[in-house]
């Protein structure tokens, strides 16, 4: 891997877009590489939880890259769409949660690649947006469903078609990040917050993100159906026996 750096320490994966001279910019290179790395996390038993930032100060990842976009036609801007897509959803069903750092600018699809996270913290310089009008596209990653999917569609479509980026501390308000930090505060904050979930049972917690996940395009029965299903695989588990045992057992009477 040229393009993407990971680190891995104590559970955690540290995903690193490394294109920091053209700001993080996804081409067809990195978007591959990407698909890749987060396919090899899913299976890796000794990675409980995973962090996504971008190399250097200013950007966690400024779009796709234009240049590549610039002589699309019909047939290979779908193409590219599904690419960024195909990323996006795998990034977003990965059996176990991703955190996104942004460390700077998140536009196109760098936001988008965001909203595929199960969380997202900015540093408080960040920028994000979905400019993709002002260059005569639409968001093609995902962006036009997950973005009403997450704000509702009337905050998503001011996003969307005025193209205006929004500050850290706006996107805060407005629920489109968890969290603001200082810029060297981004990652030791995200890893306090992936420490906190590695400490909890795991297989609880790749079930509660797939009842989120797979929920949220449910009506309302059917969600509840799979709520009760997934209830039912993490009810006869070792970890929740402990789990129990732990909780019970601290709070036996001391008599
Ligand atoms: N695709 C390809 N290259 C990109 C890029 C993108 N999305 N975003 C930035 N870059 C490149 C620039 O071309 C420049 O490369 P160069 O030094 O070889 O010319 C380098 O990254 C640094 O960017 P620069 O524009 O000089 O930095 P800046 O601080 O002046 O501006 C931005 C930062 C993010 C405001 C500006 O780069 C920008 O608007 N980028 C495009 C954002 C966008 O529209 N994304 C959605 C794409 S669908």
């Amino acid at each position: 891997m040229e393009l993407v750096e990971v680190q891995k320490d104590g559970g955690v994966a540290t995903v690193v877009v490394n294109r920091p001279d053209k700001l993080n910019a996804l081409n067809g290179a990195v978007i591959f590489e990407l698909i890749e790395t987060f396919q090899g996390l899913g299976g890796d038993e000794d990675v409980g939880a995973v962090i996504l930032t971008g190399a250097g100060e200013k950007a966690f990842i400024a779009g796709a890259d234009i240049g590549e976009l610039a002589n699309q036609g019909v047939l290979d801007g779908k193409d590219n769409a599904r690419h960024g897509q195909r990323l996006t959803t795998v990034i977003e069903n990965l059996p176990k949660p991703v955190l996104a750092a942004i460390n700077g600018y998140a536009l196109g699809g760098g936001l988008e690649m965001a909203l595929a996270c199960d969380l997202r913290y900015a540093s408080s310089n960040a920028r994000l947006g979905l400019p993709e009008v002002s260059l005569g596209i639409i968001p093609g990653y995902g962006g036009t469903q997950r973005l009403p999917r997450l704000l509702g569609s009337g905050r998503a479509l001011e996003m969307i078609l005025t193209g205006d980026p929004l500050k850290a501390e706006e996107a805060a308000a407005i629920g489109l990040v968890n969290g603001v930090f200082a810029p060297s505060e981004l990652l030791a904050g995200v890893r306090t917050v992936a420490d906190k979930i590695l400490s909890r049972g795991r297989t609880a917690v790749a079930l509660a993100k797939q009842a989120v996940r797979r929920g949220i395009h449910l009506p309302m029965a059917e969600g509840l159906e799979l709520e009760s299903d997934l209830f039912g695989m993490v009810s006869s588990t070792e970890e929740m026996r402990e789990g129990m045992s732990a909780f019970l057992e601290k709070r036996k009477p001391q008599w």
